[in-house]
């Protein structure tokens, strides 16, 4: 038995959560920092650093006490190391690596995006590969083929907003509270989908990027107009025909991504992955084209530490440790983390 303790602190929530065997779920503590974040409008990131260096370890201890095990009982300690607020991140890879040293157990860095493929795994842990993850989240829009265990390739990303980010910037905007995204989707259910004709981002026909500001700057535009003209905003409906605009393009673009990989799984992955509409249609587009959907539960789609202990599992079996001198990496792109593997790639096997 292998118990893995995994850490997320890379933006606005102190997880910790422990997985044994890189499948059985024993523990997901989360604390939230919505309340302390909520007052500005979004997070900032100094607050949240410290708001980590206070929540995390209780949460720790937690984790612990649910999964009914003690620290002797850990084999290893994974710790989301990128991307993310490089404040929030220091304090997880300065807690995994203290734990680590103390209890002389590797310590496996994580890539977040890895971290939330691996949600889905705790979901169905005997998927059947290749599968396509769509993982949406606050910070990150991107279509991932997931070939094997460590075989991860990033097909499709957002050039500017994230699917989340462009739910929060149009919720501000729409005088709803932080987050925006659960906010918007309860206005969306009063609202008319069709009422706007926002615009979908379909990019060069290739290609399997996403881009929203557009569609924000479109949904704050309207909204100027109708204002100036003097009409009072019909909220609902702005809001429903946003969000059928973000759910048709990322509904959309993955089923492409399924075709050209001919993908036999369909993962949703990220924040985004709670919103209903994107589950549904998703759902629908998965029952009639016969794919395979893994959707995971609410509270495995956002931020958490169980994803990052599963992951870590596999990079454990890989021999990814980190040492003393690991570094939190904000920027951290999956292409520089895992080794790169080139779906199609010409392999000249003569010997030459
Ligand atoms: O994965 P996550 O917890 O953190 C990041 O890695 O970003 O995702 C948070 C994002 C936020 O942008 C939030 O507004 C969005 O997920 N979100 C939603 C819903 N619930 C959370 N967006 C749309 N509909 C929802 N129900
Ligand atoms: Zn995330």
């Amino acid at each position: 038995m292998l118990a893995i303790l995994g850490i997320d602190t890379s933006c606005d929530e102190s997880a910790a959560g422990i997985v044994v065997d890189g499948r059985f779920l024993r523990s997901n503590v989360i604390a939230s920092q919505i309340a302390v974040h909520r007052a500005y409008g979004g997070v900032v990131p100094e607050v949240a650093s410290r708001a980590h260096l206070t929540s995390l370890p209780p949460v720790l201890i937690r984790a612990l006490e649910e999964a009914g095990l003690s620290y002797a009982d850990l084999g290893a300690v994974a710790v989301t190391q990128g991307p993310g607020l490089v404040g929030a991140l220091l304090v997880g890879v300065a807690a995994a690596k203290a734990l680590a040293y103390a209890l002389k157990i590797p310590l496996i860095p994580v890539h977040h995006l890895l971290g939330h493929l691996y949600s889905c795994w705790l979901a169905r842990p005997d998927l059947s590969f290749p599968a396509v993850c769509l993982v949406a989240s606050g910070g990150h829009t991107s279509l991932l083929l997931w070939e094997d265990h460590l075989r991860v390739t990033v097909v499709g990303r957002t050039r500017d907003d994230a699917a989340g980010e462009a739910f929060d910037k149009v919720a501000r905007y729409l005088g709803l509270p932080y987050p925006g995204g659960p906010a918007l989707e309860e206005l969306a259910r009063e609202g008319d989908p069709r009422a706007f004709s926002f615009p979908r981002a379909w990019l060069e026909p290739e290609t399997l990027d996403f881009s929203f500001s557009g569609l924000k700057t479109a949904v704050v535009n309207c909204c100027r107009r109708l204002e100036a003209s003097g009409r009072s905003l019909p909220l609902a409906d702005v809001a429903a025909s946003f969000q059928a605009a973000v759910v048709e393009v990322l509904v959309e673009k993955t089923a492409r991504a399924m075709h050209t990989f001919r993908g036999s799984t369909l993962a949703l992955a990220g924040g985004v992955a709670a919103n209903e509409s994107l589950r549904q249609s998703l759902a629908a587009r998965a029952s009639a084209e016969g794919w395979d959907l893994v959707v995971p539960p609410r509270e495995l789609c956002t931020d958490n530490g169980a994803m990052v202990a599963a992951a870590g599992y596999f990079l454990y079996r890989g021999g990814r440790y980190g040492d003393v001198f690991l570094e939190a990496v904000p920027a951290l792109r999956l292409e520089d983390f895992l080794p790169p593997f080139f779906p199609g790639a010409i392999v000249d096997k003569s010997g030459r």
